[in-house]
């Protein structure tokens, strides 16, 4: 390879998730290695250029950009609005965005357990391993999958919900957001062995199941994981999420 060829944009790592959920806290959090930053409404997507290590000492630490001892990966950590009016912007960016290595979703773990957050939350969720599939499945050059963490936020907070309630909560949500979507193939009559491909390809996760789980993305090479955190708070903080990133860089 020729230098000219090998000289390459770093990839990138999407925060997607509803509004209010703790993505743009996380992003300072990172860029500043100490504090997050007081943050408001986000209205555009904004990117950080940030340095992720696997081998040195304080790899599992997201303050181990000032850590010297190991190899570090660059990549751009880009935030991006939660609002459901911007939410073009969002998907835009998931989109278009080159070289996307992993989307980390993050989740209001503390308002999950009410019905007016987690029904968005799982709406939005829903588009975005929609999209994932899709592009999992169709013919394109760039095959490479995208994996997801949801990132279960404000565990400091005495509301929040366990990781695997999280879990379980979301995957409910997306099986009765599933089948109402799909209320007209199902009430047809038709088989589902006698449905179309392009019937089957607007249905998450494994066709014809009654209920959906994050594990049947597996099916398309997506893999899904929950992993409880918090920004504002040392413990349990957001070095699981950092770990997760850097591995994945
Ligand atoms: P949009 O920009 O509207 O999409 O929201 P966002 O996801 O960027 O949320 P943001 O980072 O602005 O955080 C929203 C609020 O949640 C802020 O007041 C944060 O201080 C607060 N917050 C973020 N993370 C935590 C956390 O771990 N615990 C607690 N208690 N509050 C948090
Ligand atoms: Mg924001």
């Amino acid at each position: 390879l020729s230098s000219s060829s090998t000289y390459t944009t770093p990839p990138s790592v999407l925060l997607l998730g509803p509004d209010n959920a703790g993505k743009t806290a996380l992003l300072t959090l990172f860029e500043r290695g100490s504090q997050p930053a007081a943050t408001h409404t986000s209205q555009v997507a904004h990117a950080v250029e940030l340095n992720a290590s696997t081998d040195s000492v304080t790899r599992s630490s997201f303050r181990n950009h000032d850590d010297a001892t190991g190899t570090h990966t660059k990549f751009f950590l880009v935030d991006t609005p939660g609002h459901g009016k911007l939410r073009n912007v969002a998907m835009g960016r998931l989109a278009r965005t080159e070289k996307v290595k992993a989307v980390v979703f993050v989740v209001d773990a503390a308002a999950l357990g009410e019905q007016e957050t987690l029904a968005p939350t799982a709406a939005y969720l829903y588009d975005v391993l929609l999209f994932l599939q899709k592009r999992a499945t169709s013919k394109g050059k760039d095959k490479a999958s995208i994996p997801v963490l949801i990132a279960a936020n404000k565990m400091d907070l005495f509301t929040a919900l366990p990781a695997t309630m999280v879990k379980s909560h979301l995957e409910l949500e997306l099986s009765r957001i599933r089948a109402s979507r799909s209320k007209g193939l199902l009430d047809s009559g038709v088989g589902m062995d006698d449905v179309g491909s392009e019937e089957q390809d607007g249905w998450l996760g494994e066709f014809g199941s009654e209920k959906f789980t994050f594990q049947q993305m597996g099916e398309f090479d997506i893999d899904v994981e929950v992993l409880p955190g918090s920004v504002l708070t040392e413990e349990p903080g957001a070095d699981k999420w950092w770990w997760w990133i850097a591995q994945r860089v």
